[in-house]
């Protein structure tokens, strides 16, 4: 933490380019979980569909760089990924692909040493350029899962983090340690969640409020419940078809759940007035790590 504490110090350190930055009204999601495999993915892109439905310009970013599978799940091939940007050279525009729900993706490929390949400069320009988008409302990060290099600097750059567990107790402690480090550091004061795969009612509130009171204990950060998805067989089905279930099942109990998650992130009344730019992003991480 302290090495990459140290890096993104550098990264900004008298950097005009930064403060020259025009701001674009986009709004930035991490998606983000302490355990992996809990449905950060296929949140990500039925979530993504669902507020493209409500008339939002939304991109995904996969940024589980080296494991990439964003693609997979909606079903469309990417031809380049952010390989390309590194090592071609290529700009953000021309790595992203155009989905077919109207939702448009930047793939994170699958070369597991690309993480090698993102030295300071080429971080600073993925940044720059991401926040220089100006066609897009939304941009919904999906990370890999627990806390890496690339979430972090997702999760400081994200406006609004959302957390996904299921409500095992190995994710939820996972989740929980998530939260810690998002506290320790100050990265967000606030965090939304999502329990999913959930059961039952009572247990999505019982896994809800384990966190919940845990974190109004001993933590720094306020939750917001935004949603349970409910365990649905569909899930799988829509993957195993690579059709977004939403589009595959929309009447599956997940898609609603799944729309509702999305009402209530358009109904946030922070929506317009939390608008990203590189000079919040700056500050963020001045306080952070300044
Ligand atoms: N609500 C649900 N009901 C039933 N199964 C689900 C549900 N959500 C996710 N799954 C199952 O969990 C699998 C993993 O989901 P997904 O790939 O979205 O997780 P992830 O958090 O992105 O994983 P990783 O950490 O590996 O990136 C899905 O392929 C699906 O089979
Ligand atoms: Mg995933």
């Amino acid at each position: 933490m302290n090495d990459q504490a140290g890096k993104l110090r550098e990264m900004i350190s008298n950097n005009d380019e930064f403060d020259k930055s025009v701001a674009h009204q986009i709004k930035i999601y991490s998606i983000i979980s302490g355990k992996g495999g809990v449905g950060k993915t296929n949140l990500t892109v039925n979530l993504a569909i669902k507020l493209q439905e409500k008339g939002k310009k939304v991109l995904i970013m996969d940024a589980d760089v080296g494991m990439s599978n964003a693609h997979l799940v909606m079903g469309i091939d990417t031809k380049k990924t952010l390989l390309d940007l590194i090592e071609n050279d290529l700009n953000l525009e021309d790595i992203i692909a155009k989905g077919p729900y109207g939702v448009d993706l930047i793939s994170g490929g699958e070369d597991l040493f690309l993480l090698e390949k993102l030295d300071k400069e080429k971080q600073k320009e993925i940044i720059q350029n991401l926040a220089n988008l100006g066609e897009y409302d939304v941009l919904l990060i999906d990370n890999g899962a627990g806390i890496n290099k690339q979430s972090l600097t997702f999760t400081i750059l994200a406006d609004d983090i959302i957390l996904i567990s299921t409500p095992e107790p190995t994710s939820i402690t996972d989740a929980y340690r998530i939260l810690k480090a998002i506290s320790m550091y100050e990265l967000k004061n606030k965090v939304k969640v999502v329990i999913n795969q959930v059961p039952d009612l009572d247990t999505g509130d019982e896994a809800l409020n384990k966190l919940l009171k845990t974190s109004e204990l001993f933590l720094n950060v306020e939750l917001e419940n935004i949603g349970y998805i409910f365990s649905d067989i569909r899930v799988n089905k829509a993957v195993m078809e690579q059709i977004p279930i939403v589009i595959r099942y929309p009447d599956a109990l997940a898609s609603s759940n799944i729309n509702q998650i999305s009402a209530a992130i358009l109904g946030d009344k922070n929506y317009t007035n939390n608008i990203s730019n590189l000079k919040q992003f700056k500050n963020r991480l001045i306080r952070l790590f300044g």
